[in-house]
Protein backbone atom coordinates (compact mmCIF):
# COMPACT_ATOMS: atom_id res chain seq x y z
CA UNK A 1 0.00 0.00 0.00
CA UNK A 2 3.12 2.24 1.13
CA UNK A 3 3.89 2.22 -2.96
CA UNK A 4 3.47 3.39 -6.06
CA UNK A 5 2.05 1.75 -9.13
CA UNK A 6 5.66 0.50 -9.93
CA UNK A 7 5.97 -0.93 -6.67
CA UNK A 8 9.09 1.33 -5.53
CA UNK A 9 8.35 4.32 -2.96
CA UNK A 10 6.60 7.30 -3.69
CA UNK A 11 9.44 9.01 -1.63
CA UNK A 12 11.72 11.16 -4.17
CA UNK A 13 13.31 13.90 -2.15
CA UNK A 14 17.07 14.51 -2.14
CA UNK A 15 18.33 13.52 1.16
CA UNK A 16 20.01 15.68 3.89
CA UNK A 17 23.67 15.11 4.60
CA UNK A 18 24.46 14.17 8.30
CA UNK A 19 26.46 16.95 9.81
CA UNK A 20 25.64 18.48 12.77
CA UNK A 21 25.32 22.56 12.59
CA UNK A 22 23.55 25.26 13.79
CA UNK A 23 20.81 25.51 10.97
CA UNK A 24 18.02 23.41 10.20
CA UNK A 25 18.05 22.38 6.49
CA UNK A 26 15.32 21.32 4.44
CA UNK A 27 15.65 19.27 0.98
CA UNK A 28 16.08 22.00 -1.93
CA UNK A 29 12.27 22.45 -3.10
CA UNK A 30 11.29 22.80 0.14
CA UNK A 31 10.37 25.68 2.60
CA UNK A 32 10.67 25.63 6.32
CA UNK A 33 9.05 28.15 7.99
CA UNK A 34 9.33 28.94 11.98
CA UNK A 35 5.80 29.36 12.77
CA UNK A 36 5.84 29.61 16.75
CA UNK A 37 8.23 30.23 18.96
CA UNK A 38 8.70 30.25 23.19
CA UNK A 39 7.32 33.67 24.39
CA UNK A 40 6.05 35.10 21.85
CA UNK A 41 2.23 36.42 22.44
CA UNK A 42 -0.47 34.23 21.51
CA UNK A 43 -2.97 36.68 21.48
CA UNK A 44 -3.09 40.52 19.29
CA UNK A 45 -2.72 42.38 22.73
CA UNK A 46 -0.45 40.04 24.48
CA UNK A 47 3.16 41.17 26.20
CA UNK A 48 6.33 41.21 23.82
CA UNK A 49 8.69 38.89 24.28
CA UNK A 50 11.55 39.98 26.10
CA UNK A 51 13.85 37.03 28.06
CA UNK A 52 15.14 40.13 30.55
CA UNK A 53 11.70 41.14 31.64
CA UNK A 54 10.04 37.72 32.05
CA UNK A 55 6.81 37.33 34.79
CA UNK A 56 4.26 34.73 35.09
CA UNK A 57 1.41 37.42 33.68
CA UNK A 58 3.42 37.65 30.69
CA UNK A 59 4.31 33.82 30.08
CA UNK A 60 0.70 32.79 30.54
CA UNK A 61 -0.05 34.67 27.46
CA UNK A 62 2.78 33.65 25.60
CA UNK A 63 3.89 30.19 23.77
CA UNK A 64 5.37 28.33 25.86
CA UNK A 65 8.72 26.31 26.07
CA UNK A 66 9.96 23.06 24.30
CA UNK A 67 7.28 22.28 22.27
CA UNK A 68 6.91 19.00 22.27
CA UNK A 69 3.78 17.19 20.52
CA UNK A 70 1.73 18.46 17.64
CA UNK A 71 -1.26 17.88 16.84
CA UNK A 72 -3.06 19.78 13.39
CA UNK A 73 -7.25 19.87 13.73
CA UNK A 74 -9.33 21.14 10.52
CA UNK A 75 -11.75 23.44 10.76
CA UNK A 76 -14.37 23.58 10.54
CA UNK A 77 -14.83 20.34 13.01
CA UNK A 78 -15.19 17.02 10.90
CA UNK A 79 -13.91 18.82 7.56
CA UNK A 80 -10.62 17.65 6.06
CA UNK A 81 -9.65 21.39 5.62
CA UNK A 82 -5.74 21.32 4.81
CA UNK A 83 -5.54 25.50 5.26
CA UNK A 84 -7.09 26.18 8.21
CA UNK A 85 -7.28 24.31 11.87
CA UNK A 86 -6.44 24.56 15.36
CA UNK A 87 -2.36 24.06 15.90
CA UNK A 88 -2.26 22.05 19.82
CA UNK A 89 1.14 21.92 21.24
CA UNK A 90 2.25 20.26 24.22
CA UNK A 91 5.35 22.51 26.14
CA UNK A 92 7.23 19.60 27.88
CA UNK A 93 9.74 21.01 29.89
CA UNK A 94 11.71 24.08 30.97
CA UNK A 95 15.31 24.21 30.72
CA UNK A 96 16.56 27.36 33.12
CA UNK A 97 20.03 27.27 31.86
CA UNK A 98 18.63 28.26 28.17
CA UNK A 99 15.75 31.03 29.29
CA UNK A 100 17.01 32.76 32.15
CA UNK A 101 19.96 35.32 31.89
CA UNK A 102 22.79 34.07 33.94
CA UNK A 103 21.78 30.56 33.43
CA UNK A 104 20.10 29.84 36.99
CA UNK A 105 19.99 25.56 38.02
CA UNK A 106 16.98 24.34 37.83
CA UNK A 107 16.42 24.23 41.59
CA UNK A 108 18.12 28.08 42.06
CA UNK A 109 14.53 30.10 40.50
CA UNK A 110 13.13 32.18 43.14
CA UNK A 111 9.16 32.45 43.27
CA UNK A 112 8.64 34.66 41.08
CA UNK A 113 10.86 33.02 38.72
CA UNK A 114 9.31 29.59 39.14
CA UNK A 115 5.85 31.04 38.97
CA UNK A 116 7.00 32.14 35.38
CA UNK A 117 8.18 28.14 34.83
CA UNK A 118 5.49 27.12 35.70
CA UNK A 119 3.03 28.86 33.35
CA UNK A 120 6.13 28.18 30.43
CA UNK A 121 4.62 24.00 30.91
CA UNK A 122 1.63 22.84 29.47
CA UNK A 123 -0.12 23.39 26.02
CA UNK A 124 -0.90 26.20 23.46
CA UNK A 125 -4.06 26.05 21.46
CA UNK A 126 -3.77 28.47 18.50
CA UNK A 127 -5.68 28.73 14.98
CA UNK A 128 -3.64 28.97 12.05
CA UNK A 129 -4.28 29.40 8.20
CA UNK A 130 -1.92 29.12 5.11
CA UNK A 131 -2.56 32.38 2.68
CA UNK A 132 -0.50 33.40 -0.21
CA UNK A 133 2.15 30.27 0.65
CA UNK A 134 2.74 31.03 4.17
CA UNK A 135 0.84 30.19 7.46
CA UNK A 136 -0.20 32.68 9.89
CA UNK A 137 -1.50 32.38 13.15
CA UNK A 138 -4.80 34.45 14.09
CA UNK A 139 -3.88 36.40 17.15
CA UNK A 140 -7.79 37.60 17.30
CA UNK A 141 -8.66 33.41 17.35
CA UNK A 142 -11.33 32.78 20.23
CA UNK A 143 -9.91 29.21 20.09
CA UNK A 144 -6.64 30.77 21.59
CA UNK A 145 -6.35 28.90 24.74
CA UNK A 146 -2.93 28.34 27.17
CA UNK A 147 -3.49 25.25 29.19
CA UNK A 148 -1.14 25.13 32.28
CA UNK A 149 -0.13 23.08 35.10
CA UNK A 150 -2.67 25.47 37.26
CA UNK A 151 -5.76 24.79 34.43
CA UNK A 152 -8.84 23.06 36.21
CA UNK A 153 -9.45 19.56 35.12
CA UNK A 154 -11.03 16.69 35.77
CA UNK A 155 -10.28 12.68 37.04
CA UNK A 156 -12.70 10.86 35.05
CA UNK A 157 -12.85 6.42 34.80
CA UNK A 158 -12.25 3.94 37.20
CA UNK A 159 -9.60 5.73 39.58
CA UNK A 160 -11.83 9.08 40.06
CA UNK A 161 -12.74 9.73 43.08
CA UNK A 162 -10.31 7.14 44.69
CA UNK A 163 -9.22 8.03 48.64
CA UNK A 164 -6.04 7.90 47.21
CA UNK A 165 -6.87 11.01 45.01
CA UNK A 166 -7.82 13.61 47.48
CA UNK A 167 -5.56 15.83 48.01
CA UNK A 168 -4.94 19.35 49.62
CA UNK A 169 -6.23 20.82 46.23
CA UNK A 170 -8.89 17.66 45.99
CA UNK A 171 -11.35 17.14 48.41
CA UNK A 172 -13.35 15.01 46.05
CA UNK A 173 -10.15 12.90 44.10
CA UNK A 174 -12.07 14.41 40.98
CA UNK A 175 -11.04 17.43 40.52
CA UNK A 176 -7.95 18.52 40.11
CA UNK A 177 -5.70 21.58 38.92
CA UNK A 178 -3.34 20.99 35.69
CA UNK A 179 -1.03 19.29 33.71
CA UNK A 180 2.78 19.28 33.39
CA UNK A 181 5.67 17.13 31.48
CA UNK A 182 3.50 16.59 28.21
CA UNK A 183 5.39 14.39 25.64
CA UNK A 184 3.95 13.10 22.81
CA UNK A 185 -0.03 12.61 22.08
CA UNK A 186 -2.68 12.06 19.57
CA UNK A 187 -5.25 13.16 18.14
CA UNK A 188 -8.86 11.44 18.10
CA UNK A 189 -11.30 10.38 15.24
CA UNK A 190 -13.85 12.41 17.19
CA UNK A 191 -11.62 16.20 17.33
CA UNK A 192 -10.42 15.97 20.46
CA UNK A 193 -6.06 15.97 21.61
CA UNK A 194 -4.68 13.33 24.11
CA UNK A 195 -1.34 14.37 26.00
CA UNK A 196 1.20 12.34 27.73
CA UNK A 197 2.17 13.10 31.38
CA UNK A 198 5.69 11.75 31.28
CA UNK A 199 8.44 12.75 33.40
CA UNK A 200 6.35 13.97 36.00
CA UNK A 201 8.64 12.58 38.92
CA UNK A 202 11.02 16.18 38.08
CA UNK A 203 8.70 18.50 39.45
CA UNK A 204 8.61 16.84 42.96
CA UNK A 205 11.03 16.27 45.73
CA UNK A 206 11.09 16.08 49.37
CA UNK A 207 11.07 13.02 51.71
CA UNK A 208 8.09 10.33 51.42
CA UNK A 209 9.54 7.35 53.17
CA UNK A 210 6.69 7.95 56.19
CA UNK A 211 4.57 8.11 53.62
CA UNK A 212 1.78 5.35 52.76
CA UNK A 213 2.79 5.73 49.48
CA UNK A 214 5.94 4.96 49.44
CA UNK A 215 6.15 2.07 47.39
CA UNK A 216 4.15 3.60 44.17
CA UNK A 217 6.31 6.63 44.66
CA UNK A 218 9.27 4.80 44.39
CA UNK A 219 7.97 2.49 41.50
CA UNK A 220 7.44 6.18 39.30
CA UNK A 221 11.53 6.83 40.48
CA UNK A 222 10.15 9.71 42.70
CA UNK A 223 13.47 11.13 44.19
CA UNK A 224 13.67 13.18 47.52
CA UNK A 225 16.59 15.53 46.04
CA UNK A 226 14.90 18.15 44.17
CA UNK A 227 15.78 18.26 40.03
CA UNK A 228 13.38 22.08 39.73
CA UNK A 229 12.42 24.73 42.04
CA UNK A 230 8.55 23.85 42.52
CA UNK A 231 8.54 22.38 45.65
CA UNK A 232 10.50 24.63 47.62
CA UNK A 233 7.77 27.23 46.72
CA UNK A 234 5.07 25.37 46.89
CA UNK A 235 3.85 22.52 49.29
CA UNK A 236 1.57 20.56 46.12
CA UNK A 237 5.30 19.26 44.88
CA UNK A 238 6.53 18.54 48.39
CA UNK A 239 6.24 14.47 48.57
CA UNK A 240 7.10 15.33 52.60
CA UNK A 241 3.78 16.79 52.67
CA UNK A 242 1.46 16.05 49.63
CA UNK A 243 2.84 12.71 48.58
CA UNK A 244 -0.61 12.04 47.13
CA UNK A 245 -0.49 14.89 45.21
CA UNK A 246 2.21 12.81 42.68
CA UNK A 247 -0.93 10.69 41.75
CA UNK A 248 -2.59 12.78 40.48
CA UNK A 249 -0.16 13.28 37.50
CA UNK A 250 1.20 10.46 35.05
CA UNK A 251 -2.46 10.10 32.75
CA UNK A 252 -3.20 10.48 29.58
CA UNK A 253 -5.55 14.03 29.64
CA UNK A 254 -8.06 14.68 26.97
CA UNK A 255 -8.99 17.92 25.49
CA UNK A 256 -10.92 19.24 23.46
CA UNK A 257 -9.38 22.18 21.31
CA UNK A 258 -12.65 23.54 19.56
CA UNK A 259 -14.45 23.76 22.92
CA UNK A 260 -12.14 26.44 24.99
CA UNK A 261 -14.69 26.58 27.79
CA UNK A 262 -14.04 22.49 27.96
CA UNK A 263 -12.31 20.96 31.31
CA UNK A 264 -9.51 18.88 29.89
CA UNK A 265 -10.43 14.91 31.22
CA UNK A 266 -7.40 12.99 32.88
CA UNK A 267 -8.67 9.28 31.72
CA UNK A 268 -7.48 7.19 34.12
CA UNK A 269 -8.35 3.93 32.57
CA UNK A 270 -5.10 4.16 30.72
CA UNK A 271 -3.22 3.89 32.90
CA UNK A 272 -0.74 5.78 35.32
CA UNK A 273 2.72 5.74 33.99
CA UNK A 274 5.30 7.72 32.20
CA UNK A 275 3.01 7.95 29.44
CA UNK A 276 4.90 9.32 26.25
CA UNK A 277 1.46 9.20 24.86
CA UNK A 278 -1.51 7.69 23.16
CA UNK A 279 -2.93 6.85 20.21
CA UNK A 280 -6.21 5.86 18.72
CA UNK A 281 -7.26 3.28 16.31
CA UNK A 282 -10.87 3.03 15.30
CA UNK A 283 -11.19 -0.90 15.06
CA UNK A 284 -13.68 -2.07 11.85
CA UNK A 285 -16.10 -3.04 14.49
CA UNK A 286 -15.94 0.42 16.05
CA UNK A 287 -14.34 0.28 19.43
CA UNK A 288 -11.18 2.45 19.76
CA UNK A 289 -8.11 1.31 20.53
CA UNK A 290 -5.50 3.18 22.14
CA UNK A 291 -1.75 2.17 21.75
CA UNK A 292 0.87 3.88 24.58
CA UNK A 293 4.13 3.65 25.41
CA UNK A 294 5.85 4.51 29.15
CA UNK A 295 8.89 6.01 28.14
CA UNK A 296 11.77 4.43 30.59
CA UNK A 297 13.93 1.68 30.14
CA UNK A 298 12.63 -1.60 31.04
CA UNK A 299 9.04 -0.22 30.98
CA UNK A 300 6.18 -1.39 28.90
CA UNK A 301 3.81 -1.16 25.99
CA UNK A 302 0.40 -0.82 26.86
CA UNK A 303 -3.16 -1.25 24.44
CA UNK A 304 -6.69 -0.14 25.41
CA UNK A 305 -10.12 -1.32 24.27
CA UNK A 306 -13.08 0.60 24.53
CA UNK A 307 -16.32 -1.31 25.29
CA UNK A 308 -18.23 1.67 23.42
CA UNK A 309 -18.63 2.28 19.88
CA UNK A 310 -16.96 4.90 17.74
CA UNK A 311 -20.24 7.31 16.30
CA UNK A 312 -18.93 9.04 13.65
CA UNK A 313 -22.26 11.20 13.20
CA UNK A 314 -22.61 11.83 17.28
CA UNK A 315 -19.34 13.56 18.92
CA UNK A 316 -21.13 14.13 21.74
CA UNK A 317 -21.43 10.59 22.59
CA UNK A 318 -17.47 9.77 21.95
CA UNK A 319 -16.34 12.49 24.12
CA UNK A 320 -16.03 9.60 27.22
CA UNK A 321 -15.34 6.64 24.91
CA UNK A 322 -12.28 6.69 27.11
CA UNK A 323 -13.80 5.87 30.13
CA UNK A 324 -15.06 2.78 30.26
CA UNK A 325 -13.61 -0.98 28.74
CA UNK A 326 -9.92 -2.73 28.86
CA UNK A 327 -6.64 -1.52 29.47
CA UNK A 328 -4.12 -3.93 28.58
CA UNK A 329 0.02 -4.54 28.64
CA UNK A 330 1.96 -6.71 26.10
CA UNK A 331 4.21 -9.68 26.85
CA UNK A 332 6.34 -10.61 23.88
CA UNK A 333 7.28 -14.07 22.66
CA UNK A 334 10.12 -15.74 20.79
CA UNK A 335 7.33 -17.00 18.63
CA UNK A 336 6.72 -13.40 17.00
CA UNK A 337 3.56 -13.58 18.57
CA UNK A 338 2.58 -10.73 21.35
CA UNK A 339 -0.12 -11.46 23.74
CA UNK A 340 -1.94 -8.26 25.05
CA UNK A 341 -2.59 -9.27 29.02
CA UNK A 342 -5.32 -6.99 30.57
CA UNK A 343 -5.13 -5.17 33.74
CA UNK A 344 -7.83 -6.43 35.83
CA UNK A 345 -8.61 -6.15 39.23
CA UNK A 346 -9.46 -9.31 40.67
CA UNK A 347 -7.91 -11.54 37.69
CA UNK A 348 -4.55 -13.42 38.16
CA UNK A 349 -2.45 -11.54 40.59
CA UNK A 350 -4.05 -8.44 40.82
CA UNK A 351 -6.08 -9.22 44.06
CA UNK A 352 -6.03 -8.18 47.77
CA UNK A 353 -3.03 -10.13 48.30
CA UNK A 354 -1.00 -8.35 46.34
CA UNK A 355 -2.04 -4.65 47.34
CA UNK A 356 -4.90 -4.54 45.09
CA UNK A 357 -8.27 -3.18 46.69
CA UNK A 358 -9.95 -1.86 43.47
CA UNK A 359 -9.64 -1.43 39.63
CA UNK A 360 -8.70 2.17 40.93
CA UNK A 361 -5.27 0.88 42.27
CA UNK A 362 -4.73 -1.12 39.23
CA UNK A 363 -4.79 2.06 37.25
CA UNK A 364 -2.87 3.93 39.68
CA UNK A 365 -0.02 1.67 40.14
CA UNK A 366 -0.12 0.18 36.72
CA UNK A 367 3.59 -0.61 36.12
CA UNK A 368 3.26 -2.87 39.65
CA UNK A 369 -0.06 -4.74 38.37
CA UNK A 370 1.95 -5.12 34.86
CA UNK A 371 5.16 -6.69 36.71
CA UNK A 372 2.89 -9.06 37.88
CA UNK A 373 1.66 -9.95 35.13
CA UNK A 374 4.62 -10.66 33.10
CA UNK A 375 4.63 -7.95 30.63
CA UNK A 376 7.90 -7.64 28.61
CA UNK A 377 10.26 -4.99 30.12
CA UNK A 378 11.28 -2.53 26.79
CA UNK A 379 13.93 -0.55 25.03
CA UNK A 380 11.93 2.75 26.14
CA UNK A 381 8.86 3.14 24.00
CA UNK A 382 8.38 6.01 22.68
CA UNK A 383 5.62 6.94 20.06
CA UNK A 384 3.19 3.82 19.32
CA UNK A 385 0.81 4.57 16.22
CA UNK A 386 -1.19 2.82 13.97
CA UNK A 387 -0.20 2.96 10.05
CA UNK A 388 -4.14 4.02 8.18
CA UNK A 389 -2.66 2.33 4.95
CA UNK A 390 -1.54 -0.90 6.29
CA UNK A 391 -3.21 -1.55 9.88
CA UNK A 392 0.13 -2.38 11.28
CA UNK A 393 1.16 -0.81 14.67
CA UNK A 394 4.56 0.65 14.59
CA UNK A 395 6.65 1.11 17.91
CA UNK A 396 9.46 3.27 18.59
CA UNK A 397 12.15 1.85 21.20
CA UNK A 398 14.92 4.82 21.18
CA UNK A 399 17.33 3.06 23.50
CA UNK A 400 18.29 1.24 26.60
CA UNK A 401 22.20 1.51 27.22
CA UNK A 402 21.44 -0.67 30.40
CA UNK A 403 20.23 -3.69 29.00
CA UNK A 404 22.77 -6.60 29.74
CA UNK A 405 23.52 -9.81 27.41
CA UNK A 406 21.41 -11.76 30.42
CA UNK A 407 18.37 -9.44 29.61
CA UNK A 408 18.38 -9.73 25.77
CA UNK A 409 15.58 -10.66 24.35
CA UNK A 410 14.12 -11.31 20.96
CA UNK A 411 12.40 -7.80 20.86
CA UNK A 412 15.33 -6.02 22.51
CA UNK A 413 17.72 -8.11 20.75
CA UNK A 414 20.59 -5.78 21.71
CA UNK A 415 22.71 -5.71 24.96
CA UNK A 416 23.96 -1.71 25.67
CA UNK A 417 21.49 -0.91 22.98
CA UNK A 418 22.58 2.91 22.04
CA UNK A 419 20.67 3.30 19.05
CA UNK A 420 17.07 2.08 19.59
CA UNK A 421 14.50 -0.17 17.08
CA UNK A 422 11.17 -0.06 15.52
CA UNK A 423 8.75 -3.13 15.87
CA UNK A 424 5.91 -3.71 13.84
CA UNK A 425 2.48 -5.56 15.35
CA UNK A 426 0.31 -6.91 13.04
CA UNK A 427 -3.09 -7.86 14.40
CA UNK A 428 -4.62 -10.79 13.02
CA UNK A 429 -7.48 -9.85 9.88
CA UNK A 430 -6.72 -6.37 10.86
CA UNK A 431 -8.57 -6.56 14.00
CA UNK A 432 -7.24 -4.76 17.24
CA UNK A 433 -9.33 -6.19 19.83
CA UNK A 434 -7.42 -9.74 19.16
CA UNK A 435 -5.88 -10.65 22.20
CA UNK A 436 -2.43 -12.55 20.26
CA UNK A 437 -0.49 -10.20 17.22
CA UNK A 438 2.33 -10.95 15.15
CA UNK A 439 5.29 -9.00 15.76
CA UNK A 440 8.50 -8.44 13.94
CA UNK A 441 11.42 -5.94 13.80
CA UNK A 442 10.45 -3.64 11.46
CA UNK A 443 14.24 -1.78 11.67
CA UNK A 444 17.32 -2.21 14.07
CA UNK A 445 18.66 1.64 13.69
CA UNK A 446 21.96 2.51 14.66
CA UNK A 447 25.30 2.99 12.16
CA UNK A 448 24.36 1.52 8.92
CA UNK A 449 28.24 -0.32 8.88
CA UNK A 450 27.21 -1.93 12.57
CA UNK A 451 26.48 -5.27 11.75
CA UNK A 452 23.39 -5.35 14.90
CA UNK A 453 22.33 -2.52 12.48
CA UNK A 454 18.93 -3.90 9.87
CA UNK A 455 18.70 -1.17 6.92
CA UNK A 456 17.80 -2.20 3.37
CA UNK A 457 20.99 -2.42 1.51
CA UNK A 458 20.48 0.91 -0.44
CA UNK A 459 20.17 2.87 1.89
CA UNK A 460 22.48 6.15 1.74
CA UNK A 461 25.61 6.78 3.94
CA UNK A 462 24.18 9.71 5.33
CA UNK A 463 20.31 8.29 5.93
CA UNK A 464 21.30 5.86 9.06
CA UNK A 465 19.09 7.17 11.94
CA UNK A 466 19.54 6.47 15.63
CA UNK A 467 16.74 6.73 18.15
CA UNK A 468 14.09 6.86 16.65
CA UNK A 469 11.09 9.07 19.20
CA UNK A 470 8.15 10.10 17.58
CA UNK A 471 6.64 8.71 13.83
CA UNK A 472 4.12 9.68 11.86
CA UNK A 473 2.34 8.49 8.50
CA UNK A 474 1.56 10.07 5.39
CA UNK A 475 -1.34 8.94 3.82
CA UNK A 476 0.17 6.76 1.39
CA UNK A 477 1.68 4.84 4.65
CA UNK A 478 5.10 5.81 4.62
CA UNK A 479 6.87 6.37 8.26
CA UNK A 480 7.93 9.01 9.17
CA UNK A 481 10.40 9.59 11.99
CA UNK A 482 12.26 11.60 14.32
CA UNK A 483 15.34 10.80 16.60
CA UNK A 484 16.24 12.04 19.99
CA UNK A 485 20.02 11.07 20.36
CA UNK A 486 21.31 10.93 17.15
CA UNK A 487 24.13 13.78 18.22
CA UNK A 488 25.26 10.86 20.58
CA UNK A 489 26.49 9.01 17.26
CA UNK A 490 27.88 12.37 15.87
CA UNK A 491 25.18 13.17 13.12
CA UNK A 492 23.00 15.47 13.17
CA UNK A 493 19.13 14.70 14.70
CA UNK A 494 16.48 14.82 12.55
CA UNK A 495 13.81 13.41 10.04
CA UNK A 496 13.83 10.40 8.37
CA UNK A 497 11.22 8.58 5.46
CA UNK A 498 10.83 4.93 4.69
CA UNK A 499 8.37 2.81 2.74
CA UNK A 500 7.34 0.09 5.00
CA UNK A 501 6.35 -2.27 2.86
CA UNK A 502 7.48 -3.49 -1.03
CA UNK A 503 11.02 -3.62 -2.63
CA UNK A 504 11.58 -0.35 -0.53
CA UNK A 505 11.01 -1.58 3.03
CA UNK A 506 13.05 0.03 5.80
CA UNK A 507 15.09 2.10 3.15
CA UNK A 508 15.64 4.97 5.26
CA UNK A 509 15.90 8.54 3.42
CA UNK A 510 17.24 11.73 5.43
CA UNK A 511 14.38 14.41 5.31
CA UNK A 512 15.66 17.13 8.20
CA UNK A 513 18.55 18.08 9.64
CA UNK A 514 17.89 19.84 13.32
CA UNK A 515 20.19 22.58 15.00
CA UNK A 516 22.85 21.23 16.72
CA UNK A 517 21.25 19.80 20.70
CA UNK A 518 18.03 19.97 19.55
CA UNK A 519 15.73 16.96 18.76
CA UNK A 520 12.66 17.13 16.79
CA UNK A 521 9.18 15.98 18.13
CA UNK A 522 5.54 15.94 17.14
CA UNK A 523 5.69 15.52 13.55
CA UNK A 524 2.29 16.01 12.32
CA UNK A 525 1.07 15.84 8.39
CA UNK A 526 -2.01 18.13 7.01
CA UNK A 527 -5.14 15.91 5.93
CA UNK A 528 -3.46 16.19 2.48
CA UNK A 529 0.22 15.80 2.91
CA UNK A 530 1.43 19.05 1.70
CA UNK A 531 2.07 20.58 5.33
CA UNK A 532 4.32 18.83 7.64
CA UNK A 533 4.42 20.28 11.10
CA UNK A 534 7.43 19.73 13.41
CA UNK A 535 9.01 20.64 16.72
CA UNK A 536 12.19 21.84 17.34
CA UNK A 537 12.82 21.20 20.81
CA UNK A 538 15.79 22.48 22.92
CA UNK A 539 18.06 23.69 20.39
CA UNK A 540 21.24 24.48 21.65
CA UNK A 541 20.75 22.27 24.90
CA UNK A 542 23.13 22.34 27.52
CA UNK A 543 24.92 25.10 26.88
CA UNK A 544 24.23 28.72 28.01
CA UNK A 545 21.82 31.60 27.72
CA UNK A 546 24.82 34.24 27.40
CA UNK A 547 26.88 31.67 25.00
CA UNK A 548 24.50 28.83 23.04
CA UNK A 549 25.92 26.50 20.50
CA UNK A 550 23.06 27.93 17.91
CA UNK A 551 21.23 30.70 18.07
CA UNK A 552 18.22 29.15 16.38
CA UNK A 553 15.32 30.52 14.97
CA UNK A 554 16.48 34.15 15.59
CA UNK A 555 20.42 34.33 15.06
CA UNK A 556 20.05 38.08 17.52
CA UNK A 557 22.72 37.74 19.77
CA UNK A 558 20.87 39.45 22.05
CA UNK A 559 18.56 36.23 22.15
CA UNK A 560 18.56 32.89 23.53
CA UNK A 561 17.93 29.77 21.18
CA UNK A 562 14.00 29.44 21.36
CA UNK A 563 11.97 26.15 21.12
CA UNK A 564 9.79 26.77 18.18
CA UNK A 565 7.32 24.95 15.79
CA UNK A 566 8.18 24.76 11.83
CA UNK A 567 6.48 24.16 8.96
CA UNK A 568 7.78 22.23 5.63
CA UNK A 569 6.33 22.09 2.48
CA UNK A 570 6.60 23.05 -1.49
CA UNK A 571 6.37 26.37 -2.66
CA UNK A 572 5.21 24.10 -5.80
CA UNK A 573 2.45 22.90 -3.95
CA UNK A 574 3.45 18.70 -4.07
CA UNK A 575 2.93 16.95 -1.21
CA UNK A 576 5.55 16.33 1.25
CA UNK A 577 7.91 13.68 0.16
CA UNK A 578 7.74 14.04 -3.47
FE1 LIG B 1 9.59 13.07 26.42
FE2 LIG B 1 9.64 10.09 25.82
O1 LIG B 1 10.29 11.67 25.40
CA1 LIG C 1 9.31 11.97 23.13
CA1 LIG D 1 3.19 10.55 16.46
CA1 LIG E 1 12.71 11.19 23.99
Amino acid sequence: VSSSASGKSALTFMEQNAEMTTQLEVPAGYQAQVLLKWGEPLWANGPAFDPTQQTAEKQQQQFGFNNDFIGFLPLPLGSQNSEHGLLVVNHEYSISASMWPGSPADTALDKAQTDTDIVAHGLSVVEIQFQNGQWQQLKDSAYTRRITPLTPMQLSGPAAGSPRLKTAISADGVHTLGTYGNCAGGVTPWGTVLTGEENIDAMFAGDYSQSAERETLQRFGMQAKAQKSWAQHYPRWDLSQQPNEALHVGWIVEIDPYNPQSTPKKRTLLGRFKHEGANVFINADGRVVAYMGDDQKFEYLYKFVSSGRYQPDHRAANLDLLDSGTLHCARFDADGTVDWLPLQFGQGPLTAANGFHSQADVLIDCRKAADLLGATPMDRPEDVEVNPANGAVYVMLTKNADRTEAQRHPVNPRANNTAGQIVELVPPKGDHSQPSFAWDLFLLAGRRDDPSSSYHPATGADSWIACPDNCAFDSKGHIWVTSDGAEDFGIAEGVWASAVSGPDRALMRRFLRSPVGSEVCGPFFTPDDKHFFCSIQHPGDGSSFEQPSTRWPDFDATLPPRPAVVVINRPDGKVVGS
